[in-house]
């Protein structure tokens, strides 16, 4: 084993193929190589307003699209965060430890926020602290995300390396993002310059996990383009794997389509673009679809089948939170002894 996973989904919202393409994909890959722990993330998704009816069906629904994409809960732990004491008791040494300089610097903390700051509420706020202490509570060593997740990871290690110092230990690793494939950034649909988001309003600007061929086919149909036909290998970068950044920029929903289309079908983008360029995107889009389909089909499926069967899905959380509380709880304990609680019992 090249060391352990940790990863969470919010579920806070329905599942999109940015989180597929940019996380659940690779976190599947991992398996074969790491010691694997992936948590569906309440206690982050009540960072914001969440109606708990929905919240306890998102559950489920973010352990479906797990499942049902090939994480396998016998060798992988898959388990709800609020389930585990350990992630909340050490998020309130973290707050401790960061610094308010660090949190003001979190740029998803000002998007999310947005101009009602003062409106927030607190949880938005020092949400990086809880989810470094998801990390840390495991010693993870590798945390597969998409590139939104990147500034998260750098104040994770920050924690840490403070922790370490302020405490005169050489306790917790120093964390690596894992962030790979051609769509660790996926777009909205509806606009290239906005990331494709849960919480977006239009369901057109995003395709879901659990979308149909006739709604992937509509989704894509509608996707905004523009007028010239698709660029050709002429538009990559000096490194002759990305794109030029003038064409990403002035070009922002040709790159992404191209981008979703080379992940889904494992692809490299340099490829795609030699396929495609020249082409009109009314034939791109149609291979698209079909792509989309072959592989989201099967996903979505599955999901639908085991959201059917929430006993099972609970039973798989449950299993799970018994083992990821067997590895959180005693490094948990350590860290209590490192700052100094007594203990009692
Ligand atoms: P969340 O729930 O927003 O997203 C889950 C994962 O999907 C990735 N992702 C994307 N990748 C590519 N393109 C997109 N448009 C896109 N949108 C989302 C995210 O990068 C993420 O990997 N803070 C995390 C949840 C979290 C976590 C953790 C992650 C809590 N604790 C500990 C790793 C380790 C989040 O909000 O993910």
């Amino acid at each position: 084993m090249k060391g352990r996973i940790f990863s969470g989904v919010q579920p806070s919202g329905s599942l999109h193929i940015g989180n597929y393409l940019g996380m659940i994909r690779n976190a599947v890959a991992l398996q074969a190589d790491y010691e694997c722990i992936y948590c569906v993330v309440d206690l982050h998704a009540i960072t914001v307003r969440q109606e708990p009816e929905e919240l306890r069906a998102q559950t489920r629904e973010v352990t479906a699209a797990f499942l049902a994409s090939g994480i396998d809960p016998k060798t992988s732990i898959i388990f709800n965060q609020s389930q585990v004491a350990a992630h909340a008791e050490l998020a309130w040494i973290f707050n401790c430890v960061a610094r308010l300089g660090w949190l003001n610097r979190m740029t998803q903390f000002k998007e999310k926020a947005g101009k009602h700051r003062e409106n927030a509420s607190a949880g938005l706020y020092v949400y990086p602290a809880l989810m470094a202490a998801d990390i840390m509570a495991y010693k993870a060593t590798h945390v597969p995300v998409g590139e939104d997740q990147k500034q998260h990871l750098e104040f994770t290690r920050d924690v840490a390396l403070k922790f370490n110092h302020d405490f005169g230990a050489d306790f917790f690793p120093i964390v690596e993002p894992l962030i790979f494939g051609a769509a660790t950034r996926v777009m909205s649909l509806r606009d290239g310059t906005k990331k494709m988001s849960k919480s977006d309003p239009s369901g057109y600007s995003r395709i879901d996990m659990t979308d149909g061929p006739d709604l992937i086919a509509q989704k894509i149909r509608k996707a905004k383009t523009d007028p010239e036909p698709l660029p050709g290998p002429e538009a990559l970068a000096a490194d002759g794997l990305s794109l030029s950044s003038e064409v990403a920029v002035a070009r922002p929903e040709a790159f992404n389509l191209l981008s979703i289309y080379a992940s889904l079908a494992r692809k490299p983008l340099s490829e795609a673009l030699r396929v495609f360029g020249g082409v009109q995107f009314s034939d791109f889009k149609r291979q698209l679809t079909e792509v989309a389909v072959e592989h989201l089909g099967p996903i979505g499926t599955e999901m639908q089948r085991l959201m059917a069967d929430p006993g099972y899905v609970d039973g798989v959380l449950r299993d799970g939170a018994e083992r990821a509380d067997a590895i959180a709880g005693p490094i948990l304990r350590e860290v209590q002894d490192l700052v100094g609680f007594l203990r009692v019992k």
